[in-house]
Parts: C-alpha cells; sequence; structure tokens
C-alpha cells in the first residue's frame, strides 16, 4: 500500500515542524541586526542575565559557588547510561509502560509484534507526556497524556519500520491520546489496577464537545458534524493541566502533523499555513483509514483541533470538552491558577519558534462550594508583550484589539490574533508553572535556531530581546515574571530570567549560561517544568543527548532541582538513552513523584526499562525517598 510508506527519514518532531513550516525568509534584515547589538548592550551593562532583578531587589543570579549549597541531596554526575539515576536515598519503580493492558481481556505487550490496533485499544498508549494524580475516597487515578508514536518503535516489527496496513495506522490512532487509570500502593509499589471502573482510554476517535466562542460556528462545522459542535478524537497532547474541580486538562500541541491532502495541488487557506498544516503528514497516513484527515475534502477538520481538552477523570462516560475560550494554538501544558479576586487563571504557551505566551482569565469567579465546571467556557485571552526594562503586558485578544470579525474567530485563528496586537515573539514556549508559595510564574523557553535568523510563520520578525536575549538560541532558558499587585489577573507585570542554559565548559559569554550554571549542573532545553507543594521547582529537558561539542558534558535528558530563591539549581535524575524527561506528578501524602519518561531508544539505542533485547517503551516512574520521607520535605538546608 504505497501511501503508507511517505515518508522513511528517522528525524524528530521538532524537524519535521522546521521542513513542514518553514517561516518567510528573512526580512528587514537591517533592523533585526541593529535591534540584536543593542540588547547585547544591554545585556553586558546589566549583571548577567539580571537586569530585571534588580527591580525585584532579589540576588537570583549570584554565582552558586559563593555560598554553601541549600539543596541537600548530592547531584547526579551527567551520563549516557541506558537507565535512571538517583541521588543517594532515592529509588524508583516502573508503574505503567506502553502497551500494558488495562483490562484483563488485554493481552501483555508483545515484543516481537509490538501489538495491533485491537491489543492497542485495549491498554495504556505512547509516548506519555503531562499527567496529574487525582485522589478521591480512597481512589487513586492517573490522567496521562500519550502525545505521539515513533514510527521506528511502534512499527519496529515491519521491514519497512513504516505502518503497512490498516490495522498498523488504527494501532497508532488508538496508541495516542490520553489514558486514565486507576493505581494502588502495595507494599511500596504502585501498580495498575486492571479492570477498574475508572480506566478509560480516550483516542483519536473518541467523541468530543466544543464548547466556547466557537462553539458552532462555520469555520467548525464539517460533513460528518454539520452543527460544528462535536468533533470525534484527540492527539498530540503534550503537557496537561489540572483544575481545583478536580478535572485534568490534555493540551493539543502538533496538531497538525495528522493531516493530509489527496489532491497535492490543494491550495492550502492562509490559517492552515499559519498552524503548519500542509499537504503531506508527519508519516502518520491517517488520511489513508480515516478520510477526515484529507484536508483536500474536509478543509474545517483542522479548525477541530489545537485546543484544550476539559476531562473528569473520575466519570468514565463523560464526554470531554474542547475549551476555545483558551485559543487555538500549538498548546503546551495549562497552568490554572486562581487569582486574588477569584477569578481563574490559565497561562498557556504556543511551542513553536517565534511563537507567543498566553493567559485566560475566566469571566465568573471560583467558588470552592458551587459547581465551577464550566469556568474554562467564557472568559478573556491574552498574550504577552515583554519589554526589555524588566516590564511587561498583557494584551487582549478580541475583535477590537485584533480587527478580526468574531471572538470565534479569534479563537480560532489566535496566532494571527497575537501577531496584529503586537505581542512579543518568543523562543518556543513550553510548560509555565505556578509558585504555590509566592505569587510568581515561570515558562521554560525551550530553544530556538531561528532567534535573530528567521520570522515566524506569520512574518513577525524575531530579533534578539529581553526574554529571549541570543541568536539562534541552542540551549533555552525560563524566563519568570511577578504579576503587578500579587494579581494573577492584573495586566501588568515585572520578568526576569530564571536561568539561561549554556556550556560553560566550551563557551565563554552568552552560550556559557547564566552564573547559576556550572559544570556539574548544565543541561539544555528545559521544557516540563512544576512545582511541588513545598515550593521547590522542578526541571525536565527535551533536549540534545549527544553529549558532544555544544552539548559536551551533558549527558541524557534530565531533570534538575531549582531553589528559586537562591537560584540554585542541582540535576535530581537522569533518564535512559535517546529519551526525554517529561509528565510529573505527586501523591496526596507527597511520599511518591511520579515521573515521565518518554521515547527512550527514538533513534534505536535503548533497551529501557525491561533491558536485554527488549522494545524501549515509555513508560511512567515512581520515585520515593529511601527513608520514607516526603520527597519534596527538608530538601533545602
Ligand atoms: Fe510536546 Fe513542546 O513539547
Ligand atoms: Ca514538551
Ligand atoms: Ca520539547
Amino acid at each position: 500500500m504505497k501511501n503508507f510508506k511517505q515518508i522513511n527519514e528517522d528525524i524528530s518532531f521538532d524537524d519535521w515542524d522546521e521542513i513542514d513550516n518553514p517561516g518567510p525568509v528573512q526580512t528587514e534584515f537591517q533592523k533585526i541586526t541593529e535591534k540584536a547589538l543593542t540588547r547585547r548592550n544591554f545585556l553586558k551593562s546589566s549583571a548577567a542575565f539580571s537586569a530585571a532583578a534588580f527591580l525585584f531587589g532579589t540576588t537570583t543570579l549570584t554565582p552558586t559557588d559563593a555560598k554553601a549549597s541549600s539543596i541537600m541531596f548530592d547531584p547526579v554526575a551527567a551520563n549516557t547510561f541506558d537507565d535512571i539515576t538517583l541521588p543517594k536515598g532515592f529509588s524508583s519503580q516502573v508503574v505503567v509502560s506502553w502497551g500494558d493492558p488495562m483490562w484483563t481481556k488485554g493481552k501483555d505487550f508483545d515484543h516481537s509484534t509490538r501489538g495491533t490496533a485491537a491489543s492497542q485499544e485495549l491498554a495504556y498508549g505512547d509516548n506519555n507526556d503531562g499527567m496529574s494524580l487525582f485522589t478521591k475516597n480512597g481512589k487513586h487515578v492517573l490522567a496521562v497524556n500519550n502525545e505521539y508514536t515513533n514510527r521506528g518503535i511502534i512499527y519496529g516489527a515491519r521491514d519497512s519500520k513504516l505502518p503497512e496496513n490498516e490495522d498498523d495506522v488504527n494501532k497508532g490512532k488508538a496508541a495516542h491520546g490520553v489514558s486514565i487509570i486507576e493505581i494502588s500502593e502495595n507494599n511500596g509499589q504502585w501498580r495498575i489496577i486492571k479492570d477498574s471502573y475508572y480506566n478509560r482510554r480516550i483516542t483519536a476517535d473518541t467523541e468530543m464537545e466544543i464548547t466556547g466562542p466557537a462553539r458552532g460556528h462555520d469555520l467548525l462545522k464539517t460533513k460528518a458534524d454539520p452543527t460544528g459542535t462535536k468533533s470525534l478524537g484527540t492527539w498530540n497532547n503534550c503537557g496537561n493541566g489540572r483544575t481545583p474541580w478536580g478535572t485534568y486538562l490534555a493540551c493539543e500541541e502538533n496538531f497538525n502533523g495528522y493531516f493530509s491532502s489527496s489532491n497535492k495541488d490543494f491550495k492550502r487557506t492562509s490559517n492552515m499555513k499559519r498552524y503548519g498544516i500542509k499537504n503531506k503528514d508527519w508519516g502518520y497516513a491517517w488520511a489513508s483509514v480515516d478520510e477526515r484527515f484529507d484536508i483536500s475534502k474536509h478543509q474545517n477538520e483542522p479548525n477541530r483541533s489545537g485546543y484544550i481538552v476539559e476531562i473528569d477523570p473520575f466519570n468514565p462516560n463523560s464526554t470531554p470538552k474542547k475549551r476555545t475560550a483558551l485559543g487555538r494554538f500549538k498548546h503546551e501544558n495549562a497552568e490554572v491558577t486562581i487569582s486574588k479576586t477569584g477569578h481563574i487563571v490559565v497561562y498557556l504557551g504556543d511551542d513553536e519558534r517565534g511563537e507567543f505566551l498566553y493567559r485566560f482569565v475566566s469571566k465568573n469567579k471560583y467558588d470552592p462550594i458551587r459547581d465551577n465546571s464550566n469556568l474554562l467556557e467564557d472568559g478573556s485571552l491574552y498574550v504577552a508583550k515583554f519589554n526589555d526594562d524588566g516590564s511587561g503586558q498583557w494584551l487582549e485578544l478580541n475583535p477590537t484589539t485584533t480587527g478580526i470579525s468574531s471572538q470565534a474567530e479569534v479563537c480560532v485563528n489566535t496566532r494571527v490574533g497575537a501577531s496584529t496586537v503586537g505581542a512579543t515573539t518568543m523562543d518556543r514556549p513550553e510548560w509555565v508553572a505556578s509558585n504555590p508559595t509566592k505569587v510568581e510564574v515561570y515558562c521554560a523557553l525551550t530553544n530556538n535556531k531561528n532567534r535573530g535568523k528567521k520570522s515566524n510563520a506569520g512574518g513577525d520578525n524575531t530579533p534578539v530581546n529581553g526574554p529571549n536575549p541570543r541568536q539562534g538560541n541552542k540551549f533555552g532558558q525560563i524566563v519568570r515574571w511577578i504579576p503587578d499587585n500579587e494579581d494573577h489577573t492584573a495586566k501588568t507585570f515585572k520578568w526576569d530570567l530564571y536561568v539561561v542554559a549554556g556550556n560553560p565548559d566550551v563557551h565563554t559569554g552568552l552560550d556559557a549560561g547564566s552564573s547559576n550554571i556550572k559544570s556539574d549542573n548544565m543541561f539544555n532545553s528545559p521544557d516540563g517544568i512544576a512545582f511541588d507543594k513545598a515550593g521547590n521547582f522542578w526541571i525536565q529537558t527535551d533536549g540534545n543527548y549527544s553529549n558532544k561539542k555544544d552539548f559536551y558534558g551533558m549527558g541524557n535528558n534530565q531533570m534538575l532541582l531549582g531553589d528559586t530563591r537562591s537560584g540554585e539549581i542541582k540535576r535530581f535524575l537522569v533518564g535512559p538513552n535517546e529519551c526525554e524527561v517529561t509528565g510529573i506528578t505527586w501523591s496526596d501524602d507527597g511520599k511518591t513523584m511520579f515521573v515521565g519518561i518518554q521515547h527512550p531508544g527514538e533513534k534505536g539505542n535503548s533497551h529501557w526499562p525491561a533491558g536485554g533485547k527488549s522494545v524501549p517503551r515509555s513508560s511512567i516512574v515512581a520515585i520515593k525517598r529511601n527513608d520514607g520521607n516526603k520527597i519534596g520535605e527538608n530538601i533545602y538546608s
């Protein structure tokens, strides 16, 4: 079947996007260069990257060797072991792996065939990413995103390493979405409870309800759904969120890579171009078995993905809700906070080079004794503008500010609206994390090889700027901001950079990183970030693991702990070969930390977790302290 074997290069997700979605060629080059130089002088004249830190009156980026460490464990050395490495005094176990059956009628994962569509429909999905553990009435229910699949792994039993028939494609569709599993702890080991009432697979075919301003708009209507209110499935869910009312948020990221056109001459709309939807998909071949993924036949189908999806983890019969009020873009996670005014504020990143950082503010207020289940249906959407003097503004996106004819269309063409109002282009906003002990928010800006070189897909120039201080940014940084008046709904904020990643062993200057980066804690491409209840700041990486050249000495992808007061960062975990460390949640008692290991062996060089000649499988591990104490307790001196 020819069209199942479209593309055979083993290239990363990121590279796909670059091939699919190259921005327009450089424009106004002179202007970009001039601005970059001005910014460099600005940075030089301030203390490292902490210009705005003066405004905060903090000593954030004080060199960490100037004083004793505040973090109690001994750091893990960078390494390239095909295993999980933790500090002395901590241990881990695998809880669940791709393909594990969730019901007794399912079959154990078959390493020789790597499963079928039928076995996958009854099994935990692939490439776990964001997750949350919900505990109620003694039941522990874990909701986990299954972001995507690696063809070389899921179809590794095929000679072509590609989907070769309809069942293969359907297996791929079933491996996407969200897995909801009940887990329990016995003798210190966490396991899935097979056949639990709560166990549920949400896949690319599960019915969803479209809510909010875009519900029922013409742009969302299709032949199968002329009302524009019901769509099928969710896929490429990256980071996640959880609400104070106990629901799970799955965040649709690179939804574009699943669409293709049977008519190679099909002329894409400007919206399709802005979102990277092309006549060729990224090799998943979904349109070959499910016509709605053929954009020449169903032009509105892509408008029904790219949203935040709200799911009730305790009701397996509930219909997931697509929340269009939170905008349509390549969502990373959804960090939910309650402002001091009582409004729900959700921070949202759009992970693409030169795209933006957003905020949603609910129209209605949270009330713990009332039904809050529709707070994400109605509210205001904003995009961030960062000024080089350490100040910033949230710019509202509505028909008046954007010139777009309705709020429904603002919610579908959100990127276009953000470009119109002059938001700050960012170095791929990944996860956002809000400090539970302080009104303060962080965002991982993972890297951006186009910074200062190429505009984004909307034609916005991407000159070097305050929070994105390096041209062709290879290593990434974490920006943080404090809302004015300690109010998450305030329209203004102050920002600084918590860390600028780099390699001080290889580089001097900007690429050596900020002063809290040393030989023993260097990393690249921060991605997952989250605070535990005690205010410990955890950083996960999805970066270059070659351990060569610019990245020499960094080893495999890793997880670090940050002290947000002193700026100190220590390496806590190193993952197995060719993995990304992503996804984090805690047991209610704080004694177990669950961490996701995604795509070990994505280039064919891992047998984690089972070892020997086994198939590498994305898995969740449970990490505990050997002394039985809470993970984050007394972790600082
Ligand atoms: Fe799925 Fe932006 O990482
Ligand atoms: Ca990510
Ligand atoms: Ca990433």
